[in-house]
């Protein structure tokens, strides 16, 4: 590269930057206007400047109103790009040189704003304007990157087609640890509430009473299945009643083969979705009889006890894919889709509960009433993609590392690392209730 073409870059950068101060100043004049204090020593000056030049030129005077609007402006803008400057960017930047993350023209990149995500308050948001530096440069240098900074890097991505490169992360410590075992201390108390993993600010939980159905979706090895027996075993402990559909036939091992109805294949889950809508049918009946809207009211009313009725299906994909299948079969399958629209149009109000895990819960796999009505939706690693089809946007994407499994991220942007279930562990435990 030749003295014109860094000049060239160097002076793009710099241009960029100053820019960038400048807007950011405004913008942090509006969140932080005490800071507007700086304007006047600022103007202080102009006046001192305009009333020096009135005197000694005394011939302006009929258009003064001009330069000293302009100096007003200058001043403000000059205002704006001393409160703009990012905090730390030279020290990053100069890290940056260290570790050889420089563009052609040797210019590191220009931190230029760290900010919070919203919901999960530990995650940092730094924007840095990357001077012309791949995406690819940033994360084959990930590991430096967190050295140096002191981060634990969770994603890189572009800003919407410019040269800007935005990092979230968090620091090394208060990153979520990668695998916390469960144990039965973290049983929720509460009656319905399901206790998943541990968030940035404790237990992350999920209530059934107020959002009964729930989708868990993420590439393979993302950690549904393990999550998805966390969830189960809770239920059965809670005391509910809970069919589980695993058309794989592997994963669920003799602690829910003792206390849980297993349907492994199109047959007995087309039986176990009969059962649930004609107990449904009894519950109404039930319910009417004593004038009480759903399971939590009847309950308290009578004094009963009506255990809450779990469906649950590992690998959804699996047990509806119609790919070569005979007419009857088509016709099975299609029974059962149908039942699980009913559990999930009007299973709420009985306690009839779906919990649906599959990799890629699109419109060919899950049809649009089945899906609508899956109240709670939880996302691990995820392309963005994929994370728009779970969650509506590409948010699993961005919080969670490519590499980490049982990282899961709830609808309302809640994220957690799911706790690490084994049914060897909490063996000894059988029966009901
Ligand atoms: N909560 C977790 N904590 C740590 N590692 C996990 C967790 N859940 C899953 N894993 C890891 O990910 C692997 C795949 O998990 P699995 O539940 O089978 O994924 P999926 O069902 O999404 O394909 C597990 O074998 C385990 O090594
Ligand atoms: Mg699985």
């Amino acid at each position: 590269m030749n003295k014109d073409d860094r000049f060239a870059i160097n002076k793009k950068t710099d241009l960029a930057h100053v820019k960038f101060r400048v807007k950011n100043g405004g913008r942090t004049a509006v969140r932080q206007p005490w800071k507007l204090l700086i304007l006047i020593p600022i103007y202080a000056l102009v006046y001192y400047a305009v009333n020096s030049g009135v005197n000694s030129l005394p011939m302006i005077r009929g258009v003064l109103w001009a330069p000293v609007l302009l100096l007003c402006i200058l001043g403000t803008l000059i205002g704006f790009y001393i409160i703009g400057c990012p905090w730390q960017s030279s020290r990053i930047a100069d890290e940056f040189r260290r570790i050889g993350l420089v563009n052609d023209a040797d210019e590191p990149p220009f931190l230029i704003s760290v900010s919070r995500d919203k919901k999960n308050k530990k995650i940092r948001e730094y924007l840095f304007d990357g001077s012309g530096i791949p995406l690819s440069e940033f994360e084959k240098n990930v590991e430096e990157i967190e050295a140096v900074l002191d981060l634990s890097v969770i994603s890189f991505c572009r800003e919407r087609g410019k040269r800007r490169i935005l990092m979230r992360a968090v620091p090394a410590k208060g990153d979520l640890p990668n695998m916390v075992n469960w144990n039965d201390s973290m049983l929720s108390p509460e009656s319905f509430v399901l206790t998943l993993g541990e968030g940035y600010t404790g237990p992350v939980t999920l209530d059934l009473r107020s959002a009964p159905h729930v989708l868990l979706g993420g590439t393979t090895g993302s950690g549904k299945t393990v999550l998805l027996k966390l969830m189960l075993y809770q239920c059965v402990k809670k005391g509910a009643k809970v069919y589980i559909a695993d058309f794989k036939g592997l994963d669920y091992s003799r602690f829910f083969e003792e206390n849980c109805v297993m349907c492994l294949d199109w047959d007995s889950t087309r039986a176990a979705l009969e059962t649930l809508m004609k107990e449904k049918e009894r519950r109404l009946r039930l319910f009417r009889s004593v004038g009480a809207v759903n399971i939590d009211e009847y309950n308290a009313k009578t004094g009963e006890n009506l255990p809450r009725l779990i469906f649950a299906c590992d690998e959804y994909a699996q047990m509806t894919a119609s790919g070569s299948r005979s007419k009857e079969e088509k016709e099975l399958l299609y029974t059962i889709e149908n039942l699980t629209a009913s559990v999930a149009r009007l299973g709420r109000a009985f306690g009839i509960h779906l919990i649906l895990a599959t990799q890629r819960p699109d419109a060919d796999v899950l049809s649009g009433q089945i899906k609508n009505n899956m109240d709670h939706r939880i996302c691990g690693k995820a392309d963005a993609t994929l994370s728009t089809i779970v969650l509506g946007d590409g948010s699993a994407n961005d919080l969670i590392p490519k590499y980490r499994s049982g990282r899961f991220l709830l609808g309302d942007g809640t994220l957690f690392q799911a706790y690490w279930f084994n049914e060897a562990s909490v063996g000894g435990w059988s029966g009901m209730g």
